[in-house]
């Protein structure tokens, strides 16, 4: 535990910069994108303190250096990737360095994601659209491709997508994200049924709400609101246990279902009038 803390840099066209990250083999490894903020950093602080290694990805890298080097997780316990998910090369080349430098990770968590309102008769929306799938969708899949075939040749390992309660239901100005999240939930299910017999298990997480910069400009309640620690701890607690599918809070995953059943025409009465998720600033 001797070696510093290293950054490993995966540019958008796959060139990798890294510096010797390697660490104690003997701890399990935790792959986590999105670790620069909110959720991200908090699982990576709640993996952290159960003693694994970690393999921290997000855009602003050098926060994410700082902040793993101020929780004291030098000495080859835990590396940084600077990887766009929305780049399929890029999260794919943080990956590959990932596997080459700390080998294969027992949990992969796709958590990086964006939430961002549109309105569907605004051309510029159309662009938060295209960036919500590419990020939310497109990057998960990226982030669990390059460990699939080594998950399933070893017959072990988690793949974690972190979905939302906004899957349940399509919220009036919410649409990209809301879409995104629903195909997040179909997609791990895909996916779980595919690796069922591999050994390989698919945990979805939806997340009610939690106080995060994601959060922060939300002009409306936000019921069973959580710290990002008090989700993260639930959450490592329901991806060791290789849960399917869970709902965190577990209030939220009762106020989610019952908003499921609500018929169309009051679904659309109630949520008519919602405040709405702010639009991209310009
Ligand atoms: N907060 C909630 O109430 C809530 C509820 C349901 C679901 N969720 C989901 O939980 C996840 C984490 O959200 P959060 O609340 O923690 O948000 P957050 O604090 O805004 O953090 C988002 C993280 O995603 C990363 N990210 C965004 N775009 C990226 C990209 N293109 N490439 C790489 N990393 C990217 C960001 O890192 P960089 O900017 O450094 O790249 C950041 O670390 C998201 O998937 C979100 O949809 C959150």
């Amino acid at each position: 535990m001797s070696r510093a803390l290293s950054t490993a840099a995966a540019d958008a066209a796959g060139g990798v910069g890294a510096s010797g990250a390697a660490g104690a083999a003997d701890a399990p490894l935790v792959f986590i994108t999105g670790a620069s903020s909110g959720i991200g950093q908090a699982l990576a602080a709640g993996y952290a303190r159960a003693g694994w290694r970690l393999a921290l990805v997000a855009r602003r890298a050098a926060e994410t250096s700082a902040w793993a080097e101020a929780q004291g997780l030098q000495g080859g316990r835990c590396a940084v990737y600077a990887a766009d998910v929305a780049q399929v090369d890029s999260i794919v080349a943080a990956a590959r360095c990932c596997l080459a430098q700390q080998g294969l990770p027992d949990v992969v968590i796709a958590n990086a994601g964006i939430s961002v309102g549109i309105d569907s008769a605004e051309r510029a929306d159309l662009e938060v659209l295209r960036d919500t799938f590419a990020t939310n969708n497109l990057g998960m899949a990226a982030t669990f491709h390059p460990f699939i075939e080594a998950m399933r040749a070893r017959r072990a390992g988690t793949l974690v997508g972190i979905a939302s309660v906004a899957a349940i239901r399509g919220l009036p100005g919410h649409g990209a994200y809301c879409a995104s999240k629903a195909a997040v939930v179909a997609y791990c299910e895909s996916l779980r049924g595919e690796l069922r017999a591999s050994g390989v298990a698919v945990v979805t997480l939806l997340p009610g709400y939690v106080a995060t910069p994601l959060t922060a400009r939300n002009p409306y309640p936000m019921p069973f609101l959580l710290t990002p620690e008090q989700f993260a701890a639930r959450a490592i607690n329901a991806i060791g246990a290789r849960r399917s599918y869970a709902v965190i809070p577990w209030p939220m995953a009762i106020a989610a279902r019952l908003l499921r059943l609500l018929p169309n025409a009051l679904f659309d009465r109630i949520f008519a009038g919602r405040p709405r998720k702010p639009r991209r600033r310009r």
